[in-house]
């Protein structure tokens, strides 16, 4: 089957048509920036103009950073308060013209890494968490989503841990990779308490750095890098899609 994945950040959109079977991407993917918090409506728009970057008339998935539960986003930490509550999949579709399917952004990086990626064929329980403006999580046992893990959202001090370790958070504290590894170590020492991970895949841009930090990490889980780096939320949202559609 053929998708097309689109990956909603907190800067920008990620796009490309996915062949479903394989995991490959079927074009060089797109980007469309973002630099202000976009509604619903606009957003909306933004996934139409996607679709027409690529001639795109069969179905979509997309990824969204926040709680999704069937069409209904639940929650909405980094993007614009209108979508909490709202059947996201009746907005874009009506933007796009075409099926559309939603599912959490970091469940899909998830779903294409368990597929395809540094997950493929391990047994056991898999925290793959993506490093990003918000720090995601997607929670596999045997193969399996947990959907809509949050554990961003877990608290230190009465914050949530993603607004101390997330990849836009070492930038805001302007922290070296020796010490933002080190709250890194805390937090993934709190969820190592929680789940007992067997592996713990790391993504989200900053993954690609993981010679610089990797080795500060103490922690007794094995962690490995994500494989797909940048293209595991579009791929998993295309392959979500096809299952879903
Ligand atoms: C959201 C999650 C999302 C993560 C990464 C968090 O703030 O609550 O749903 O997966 O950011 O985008």
């Amino acid at each position: 089957m053929k998708v097309l994945g689109i990956d909603i950040g907190g800067s920008s959109l990620k796009g490309a048509p996915v062949d479903t079977k394989t995991g490959e991407l079927l074009a060089e993917r797109h980007r469309i920036d973002t630099p202000a918090r976009l509604t619903p409506e606009e957003m909306g728009a933004a996934i139409a103009r996607m679709a027409a970057h690529f001639d795109w008339k069969g179905p979509i998935g997309v990824g969204f950073p926040g709680v999704v539960q069937g069409r209904v986003v639940r929650t909405s930490a980094n993007l614009h308060p209108g979508f909490i509550g709202l059947d996201a999949v009746e907005v874009f579709e009506r933007a796009a013209g075409a099926e559309v399917s939603l599912v959490n952004d970091a469940d899909a990086a998830g779903l294409a890494e368990a597929t395809f990626g540094a997950g493929r064929g391990v047994q056991g329980a898999v925290l793959l968490l993506t490093f990003g403006t918000g720090v995601g999580s997607a929670l596999f046992v045997d193969g399996i989503l947990y959907p809509n893990t949050e554990f961003g959202h877990v608290k230190r001090d009465g914050e949530s841990w993603e607004r101390f370790v997330s990849g836009a958070a070492k930038e805001r504290r302007g922290l070296d990779y020796a010490a933002w590894a080190g709250d890194v170590s805390t937090y993934l020492n709190v969820l190592e308490d929680l789940v007992w991970p067997d592996l713990i895949i790391a993504g989200g841009g900053i993954s690609a750095d993981h010679a610089k930090w990797f080795p500060h990490l103490k922690i007794r889980s094995r962690i490995v890098a994500a494989e797909f780096l940048n293209e595991a939320g579009l791929v998993g949202a295309a392959l979500h899609a096809a299952r879903a559609l």
